[in-house]
């Protein structure tokens, strides 16, 4: 066993070969922070549909920084072309003070609890008290005005930090970053298909959240998703019943840069094929639903769309995970939709934020159907509930080595190009070739 090693710089050439310090150093994860979270990138806050109403808001996070998304009032002539979401740090301009508790709600203004100054939707500073002081008597007898602000104090320049806002098919992403691309190009031609596919035209409907803290580092989450190698092997809901396994059609997208990427696949009828369930102990051939409703797959006609990557021929997956570096994943599994959010806590925890969503069109009974399969998802659900497991495993074994060690992610080589099959960890290895380069490691 090789001995624990100084904290060094990455070993070799690639990505194939993840140090586990990339995983357990504060100093590196606040790097993180400042680089990726609060540098050139957009990160995930919410739906628009979460905030309909002018006023409503929704507390979220980009990296740890907690920011409220609202909707501001728009002039009637701007409707078109500016819907009014705007994001605010929720940070008091006065003393710092996390002003803002309630996780949502309807406000007409935000007013800090501490010292009263009051900010517009829109995040400026709209007056605070006592700024032109308290009118009182001198010694001497003559009116006179006690403190405040000091003369020629500007509201304007006293305002809550506002992110830059792009809305993408109703998907809500804001950056520190007022030099990154905007997002469309942010997100790259080879991923947009896959968003336009899920929400192109069709007006969202909010279903309901899980929540959850899973104690690994942010990473192995955005990994977890890149990974079309473990699903067919640790999840049994997947392998016995055929929601995801290695002899299915499938195909590994990722944009120019390989940050972000998309597991597409077509489910097959489950069952036994020895060359993928001999063996695996996670295949439970014997293994009965009480309730069957939970896989009562309906297609819907957006499934099946114009394959981008082989013009004239059509495509039409049940399963697309779409992830956008560094905190979104999409999930599209059968006719469960959903986003999640991770929301990084030191090098070694995060929050994980599922909103369950379906369509207005969708009829009563699809709604239903997309709640049920929703049971498959979530800190409890019948599949990810192994994921968070997982996490919490990797980074023990990560910390329990000391400052030593490396993952191995060489499943398909060590190269980081698209496939058309999912034995691979292509996509794991394409992210950390890019976060080798923004991090200078
Ligand atoms: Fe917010 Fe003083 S800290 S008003
Ligand atoms: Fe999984």
């Amino acid at each position: 066993m090789n001995a624990p090693q100084a904290l060094s710089r990455w070993a070799g050439p690639g990505s194939s070969r993840v140090p586990f310090w990339a995983y357990t150093d504060p100093a590196l994860y606040q790097r993180e922070l400042e680089k990726i979270f609060y540098g050139e990138h957009w990160c995930y806050v919410g739906l628009e549909v979460e905030i309909p109403k002018v006023g409503d808001y929704r507390l979220s996070h980009v990296g740890e920084r907690q920011v409220i998304m609202v909707r501001d009032r728009v002039a009637p002539r701007e409707r078109d072309t500016d819907p009014g979401i705007r994001v605010v740090e929720n940070r008091c301009a006065h003393r710092g003070v996390r002003f803002c508790q309630q996780q949502h709600g309807n406000a007409r203004s935000f007013v800090c609890p501490y010292h009263q100054w009051t900010y517009k939707l829109n995040g400026e500073l709209a007056g605070l008290p006592f700024k032109d002081g308290v009118p009182a008597t001198g010694e001497d007898g003559q009116p006179c005005v006690n403190g405040g602000m000091p003369e020629g104090f500007d509201l304007k320049q006293h305002g809550l930090t506002r992110l830059r806002v792009e809305v993408l098919h109703g998907l809500v992403f804001a950056t520190f970053s007022d030099t990154v691309e905007p997002l469309r190009d942010y997100l790259g031609a080879e991923v947009m298909p896959w968003l336009d596919r899920i929400f192109q035209g069709r007006q969202l409907q909010l279903l309901g959240y899980n929540r959850q803290r899973i104690p690994g580092n942010w990473k192995l989450m955005m990994e977890n998703i890149k990974d079309p190698y473990h699903p067919g092997l640790l999840h049994t809901w997947f392998v016995t019943f055929g929601l995801w396994r290695a002899d299915q059609k499938s195909r590994m997208v990722m944009d120019a840069k390989g940050r972000h990427a998309v597991m597409i696949s077509r489910r097959n009828e489950g069952g036994e094929n020895r060359t993928v369930t001999q063996g695996v102990t996670s295949f439970k051939a014997g293994m009965q639903l009480n309730d069957a409703r939970i896989l009562d797959v309906v297609p819907e006609p957006w499934w099946t769309v114009p394959d981008p990557s082989r013009p004239g021929e059509s495509i039409t997956p049940t399963v697309t995970m779409i992830t956008l570096f560094p905190s979104l994943i999409v999930q599209q599994q059968v006719n469960s939709l959903s986003t999640r959010h991770i929301v990084p806590r030191g090098e070694g925890e995060f929050d994980f934020v599922w909103t369950h969503f379906g369509f207005t069109e969708d009829t009563p009974e699809m709604t239903r159907r997309r709640l049920r399969q929703a049971n498959l998802f979530g800190p409890a659900g019948f599949v990810s509930a192994d994921d968070g497991e997982v996490i919490e495993l990797s980074q023990d074994g990560f910390r329990q080595w000391g400052q030593g060690g490396e993952t191995l992610c060489e499943l398909g080589g060590t190269g980081t190009e698209m496939t058309e099959h999912m034995v691979t960890e292509t996509l794991i290895r394409s992210m950390y070739a890019y976060w080798r380069q923004v991090m200078g490691e």
